[in-house]
């Protein structure tokens, strides 16, 4: 086998609300495939509505497809929930930091569930933090810091844990255009740097433009509209023609 076996893939998967074939039943991700190789860094870009959180729910093991396969490393992430403590982690669009714990606290807390001792737990918090700037607010509590560090603090305790699959719905929305580029650039650097694989979900065509190695764009419901590659190589001319296509496709 070759390094491209995929990490993630979806086969012909499906999910609805309500009652199937009901009245109220509603369709949000349609037969989609889709792979996403190791080390692979793939930008789901659509609208708002258009099925990017359940894809990401179904991912994560929330919530279980109606029908088609969801796999990870060849098993499912919904019925062996368990066996993926520690080898997912996740980032939302709000940063869910416990308000009553300080910074380093709130990172630790992923290697707490995981039973990692104390000592190396602190020293791994630390680092990271470190990484992401925070040094000298590790004692500072969420409502003391900005919403980009708080969203930091959230990124270090997704790096800390050292899952190798990071799943990230929106991370950056929140926060102003500086401060989400910025860190967005950091973030790319640091999953790269780690070897990690990450599925990124965005509504916003220049973050997938400046995440991805590889976008996917979505048409609701949720299914692929078109699939495109990019490489350090891919030049701005070639990213203007891209951006076109995917504002094209949005459009329609
Ligand atoms: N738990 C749910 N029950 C009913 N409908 C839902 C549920 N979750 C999502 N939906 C519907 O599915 C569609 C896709 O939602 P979502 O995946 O959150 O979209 P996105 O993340 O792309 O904005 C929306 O129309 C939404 O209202
Ligand atoms: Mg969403």
């Amino acid at each position: 086998m070759t390094t491209s076996q995929p990490i993630i893939s979806l086969k012909q998967v499906s999910k609805s609300f309500g009652k199937a074939g009901g009245a109220s039943s509603y369709t949000a991700v349609d037969r989609l495939d889709l792979d996403v190789g190791r080390g692979q860094m793939l930008a789901l870009l659509g609208k708002t509505g258009c099925g990017k959180s359940t894809i990401f729910n179904m991912i994560a093991g929330l919530t279980e497809p109606s029908s088609g396969d969801v796999t990870i490393d060849g098993r499912n992430p919904f019925r062996d929930f368990d066996s993926f403590r520690g080898k997912i982690a996740i980032v939302f669009q709000g940063d869910r930091l416990l308000p009553w714990r300080t910074a380093v606290q709130n990172v630790e807390l992923g290697l707490e569930m995981l039973d990692v001792p104390a000592e190396k737990r602190r020293t791994a918090a630390m680092h990271w933090l470190t990484t992401l700037g925070l040094r000298g607010h590790e004692n500072d509590y969420p409502h003391a810091l900005s919403g980009g560090m708080r969203q930091r603090v959230s990124i270090a305790r997704a790096f800390a844990t050292d899952a190798n699959i990071l799943l990230c719905d929106e991370p950056f929305s929140a926060l102003d255009e500086m401060t989400g580029r910025s860190l967005r650039a950091e973030f790319a650097r640091l999953v790269k740097q780690n070897g990690k694989t990450a599925v990124f979900i965005t509504h916003s065509i220049n973050e997938a433009l400046e995440i991805g190695d590889r976008i996917v764009v979505l048409k609701r419901p949720a299914n692929i509209a078109v699939d495109l590659p990019l490489t350090s190589e891919t030049t701005e001319t070639e990213k203007l023609a891209i951006r076109n296509q995917i504002q094209g496709v949005l459009a329609a």
